[in-house]
């Protein structure tokens, strides 16, 4: 297993180029078997979790091809002939569930381990099961499967509204067994993220008839047939926050290239009233801090507020910004292993329920940490950058997940950071 290990104390400075979208990327490479041609995705992050989804698409029966120097990946779903995603597999990646949707629209069936609850908390599935269900699906579980068949997908109106708000996945799953649909589907209280107004580009392209996307109604025409698309991925908005927060950290002057600020406006409003100076140039954005930074209260909630993705990262942050702040998760209210960790570093933050009350120190002390999940891993690789002394980040592979080359991409902006196999 490896370590990452950083010395703190270096500002950044520099260019930093953002990769492809991970939550965007997945969804899309499920999206490719919904026809019998050949697809072509662009900027696919080299990552753990996309390295899984091509082994998941192999299983079925597609003939993939990854060009990982240019970030290309072409699926050629024409032999798809299994219709169950493994426990193996899905094991390893929640987002597996992403292709219950297209192997019910490609082939009326799906077998797909039931994803478990995770370190971030319990997280059902009951919004994709009830959605796929009003479209005419009939779903049981057995033996820890959720096994899923229809002799005709049928559109319908769908409410898809949770006690969190909205699922990212479910109405992504939706609407990809709904453009096979027989007639209309209305999905009501559909995610607006970004990453389902991409896919919807996708399957557009592929023929499929949507309306909507990127809003909380999306209508859906079902198509005969679908056939395969050439697609470009959006940048990672969850990697350009976490760079401008490791900026914001250090007191850097950093450039974040190909970055949509538009995608990122919960992130922008509290970095502002933070202190932190964004200047947008020609698609880039310049990270700097001219003043004392000041502390903010933070809430998570779906797109457009405050990414929950972005909530360990932004805790980093307010560690070391002299004040009280109040970081409230309200997508994940357990997603919060990150705390102890940053304590171990001699920050001060206490639990309350579903917020965390933050008092910010002058200095983290630099200890050996244990990355418990992705966006937590990020967090304290962050705190390590600041951090007096050396911190030693344990358990990586969760990081490997999620960020494409982290590790040389702070690197080039000055960090202290190295990778050590142990
Ligand atoms: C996606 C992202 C993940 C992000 C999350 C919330 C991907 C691959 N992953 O995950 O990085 O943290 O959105 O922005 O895109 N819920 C239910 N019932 C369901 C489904 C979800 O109650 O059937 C709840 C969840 O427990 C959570 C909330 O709804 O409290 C939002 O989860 P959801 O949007 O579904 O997360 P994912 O799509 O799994």
């Amino acid at each position: 297993m490896d370590k990452i290990v950083l010395e703190g104390g270096t500002q950044l400075r520099g260019e930093v180029e953002l990769s492809g979208a991970k939550n965007a990327a997945l969804p899309i490479l499920s999206a490719t078997i919904l026809s019998d041609s050949t697809s072509v995705i662009h900027r696919v992050p080299n990552l753990q979790d996309i390295r899984t989804m091509v082994t998941i698409l192999e299983s079925l029966g597609a003939v993939v091809d990854w060009d990982k120097d240019q970030g290309t990946i072409q699926v050629d779903p024409k032999n798809i002939n299994k219709e169950e995603a493994p426990y193996e597999l899905v094991k390893k990646m929640r987002a597996s569930i992403c292709f219950l949707g297209p192997l019910i629209g490609r082939l009326g069936k799906a077998r797909v381990s039931m994803p478990g609850g995770c370190v971030i908390g319990p997280r059902p599935v009951d919004l994709h099961l009830k959605g796929l269900e009003c479209l005419n699906v009939k779903i049981s579980i057995e033996q820890g499967y959720i096994c899923a068949e229809t002799e005709e997908l049928r559109g319908n109106e769908i409410f898809l509204g949770g006690r969190f708000g909205s699922s990212v996945l479910a109405t992504a799953n939706v609407m990809m067994a709904a453009v096979r649909a027989k007639g209309l589907t209305i999905i009501e209280s559909a995610a607006c993220e970004p990453e389902i107004e991409n896919l919807a580009h996708f399957l557009m392209k592929m023929g499929a008839d949507i309306e909507g996307a990127g809003t909380h109604v999306i209508k859906i025409r079902g198509v005969d047939s679908l056939h395969g698309a050439e697609h470009t991925v959006i940048p990672d908005r969850i990697e350009a926050g976490t760079f401008m927060i490791a900026a914001a950290m250090t007191r850097g002057d950093v450039l974040i290239k190909g970055v949509d600020m538009a995608m990122l406006h919960g992130v922008n409003d509290k970095l502002a009233q933070a202190g932190v100076k964004l200047e947008r140039k020609d698609g880039n954005v310049r990270v700097t801090v001219p003043n004392d930074l000041s502390v903010v209260d933070v809430i998570t909630l779906p797109y457009p507020g405050f990414p929950t993705d972005l909530q360990a990262q932004m805790m980093g942050l307010m560690s070391v910004t002299n004040g009280i702040s109040v970081i409230t998760e309200k997508i994940y209210p357990e997603r919060f292993m990150h705390v102890a960790e940053l304590n171990r570093m001699a920050a001060s933050i206490s639990l309350e329920g579903q917020s965390a009350i933050v008092k910010g120190v002058k200095h983290l002390n630099g200890a050996p940490v244990m990355a418990s999940d992705l966006r937590a891993s990020a967090a304290l690789v962050l705190a390590g950058l600041v951090a007096d002394g050396s911190t030693e980040v344990h358990r990586v592979y969760h990081i490997d997940r999620g960020y494409e080359n982290i590790e040389e991409k702070l690197s080039k902006l000055g960090a202290k950071i190295q990778r050590v196999k142990e």
